[in-house]
């Protein structure tokens, strides 16, 4: 059985933010959000998030079934956050601690620490150019693992190592709870140190297993927030690369953000500046123009969008046209090769196949069939103030400019409006 314990109760002073630090998001999710999808990827039985500051918001973001939070009321050390998760743990189950504040670890690194787990105890270290900070891994003559040393317990010859702690360790929660119960605050901290664990096993006869990380990237935390704009643009990097290497064309990697998922068929390109939220689809020969927003989403094949568009919670048909400067609100439908102009926002509505509206128009909970025109300045009055009422315009009607149409009100198929009718 695998427990994940994730700790998330530090109060993230160096962000200088009201947010607890764990719920800065990055590419689009909380941090944490990232640490417990990891122990999902490693198939975690139980994920514990150890929480403590801003503890009712942590659970808010994060409540799920398979995690349990763990309340720590005063922030004595990592050791004592995992004291909060143990005595929820299965004794013979493998424990792995996780820090809420290191989101890029992939499962594929931690995986091989679990198998060593069963047997010994398993620290995750990395070497660090500039290790200014960590705990250092000191070892012995032989090369063994003999403890870790805060930097500031450390002596100046212990600094100079560069091998460092990640935080992450694991053991099986039996002998977690019994080594942690052995563990002081006898530090320059006054805190119970977790890597202390190690110490205990050593000096008990046990070998420590250490693991290192290839990737300094996968297992660097985020204590202010120009290390967490740092690992926002690698993970950025690492999805632009993804979807390069998908054949998505790309104008330039360093310049698309994807805060979600994003789903491309063949022959998709994005130009420069588009950012993606939530889960996006772009179907065979899509063309993004530079600097437009997508959110939750779907653009049939062979649909452009030109440049600063803004479309939300919109599903277009193939072959349609939209933009520059338009604006697709929650609920917009266009069926295959309508047309949205500049200017023009659409709410709630459908549009049919091949209809118009090319410029300055509001088109709000308004129902518009097949081939009709809707001439710039026109609006849906879909408000009277209480209720909100439909539009309802037929196939073929033709809309002059500068009409307003209060609903409810129907056009009948190839009903004509003449100009600046109400
Ligand atoms: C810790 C390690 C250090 C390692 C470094 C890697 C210890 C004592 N030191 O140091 O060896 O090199 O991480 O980043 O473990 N937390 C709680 N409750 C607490 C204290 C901390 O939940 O009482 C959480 C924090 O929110 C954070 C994580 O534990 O997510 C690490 O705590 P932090 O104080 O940042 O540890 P470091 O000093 O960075
Ligand atoms: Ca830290």
């Amino acid at each position: 059985m695998l427990e994940v314990i994730v700790l998330a109760a530090g109060r993230g002073t160096r962000m200088h933010s009201d947010l607890p630090k764990v719920l800065h998001p990055l590419a689009g999710k909380p941090m944490v959000a990232h640490v417990i999808d990891t122990a999902r990827d490693l198939g975690a039985d139980r994920i514990h998030v150890v929480v403590g500051h801003g503890a009712e918001l942590v659970r808010g973001a994060v409540a799920a079934d398979d995690v349990a939070f763990h309340e720590q009321a005063e922030q004595l050390g990592t050791g004592h956050a995992v004291q909060q998760a143990l005595p929820y743990c299965s004794p013979e189950s493998v424990a792995l601690v996780l820090f809420g504040d290191v989101p890029l670890l992939a499962a594929s690194t931690l995986a091989p620490m679990l198998e060593v787990a069963r047997e010994q105890p398993v620290l995750l270290a990395t070497t660090l150019d500039d290790p200014t900070g960590y705990g250092r891994v000191l070892r012995d003559a032989a090369g063994h693992f003999s403890e870790v040393v805060e930097h500031k317990d450390a002596t100046p010859e212990q600094r100079a190592v560069r091998e460092v702690n990640t935080g992450v360790l694991a053991a099986t929660a039996a002998q977690l709870t019994d080594w942690l119960s052995q563990v002081t605050n006898d530090n320059a901290q006054g805190e119970y140190y977790l890597p202390d664990v190690l110490t205990i096993a050593r000096e008990a006869g046990l070998s420590v297993a250490v693991q290192l990380a290839a990737d300094a990237s996968q297992t660097a935390g985020v204590n202010d927030r120009l290390q967490l704009e740092q690992l926002e643009r690698t993970r950025q990097k690492q999805r632009a690369e993804a979807l390069l290497s998908q054949g998505v064309a790309l104008a330039d990697r360093q310049r698309i953000d994807i805060r979600g998922e994003l789903i491309c068929g063949r022959d998709v390109f994005i130009d420069v500046n588009v950012v993606v939220e939530g889960r996006v689809v772009l179907g065979d020969g899509v063309k993004v123009s530079a600097n437009c927003v997508l959110r939750d989403s779907e653009l049939g094949a062979g649909t452009e969008v030109e440049p600063f568009s803004y479309i939300d919670g919109a599903t277009v048909g193939a072959r349609c046209r939209i933009g520059p400067y338009a604006r697709l609100r929650p609920g917009s439908a266009l069926d295959d090769a309508a047309r949205i102009g500049n200017f023009v926002e659409t709410k709630n509505s459908r549009i049919g196949a091949g209809s118009k509206a090319n410029h300055l128009a509001y088109i709000g909970d308004a129902d518009v069939g097949a081939g009709s025109n809707i001439g710039a300045g026109t609006i849906t009055c879909n408000y009277d103030g209480v209720n909100k009422h439909r539009t309802v315009l037929g196939d073929d009607v033709f809309v002059g400019s500068n009409s307003t149409l209060v609903a409810p009100v129907t056009i009948e198929s190839g009903g004509f409006v003449g100009a600046g009718s109400t």
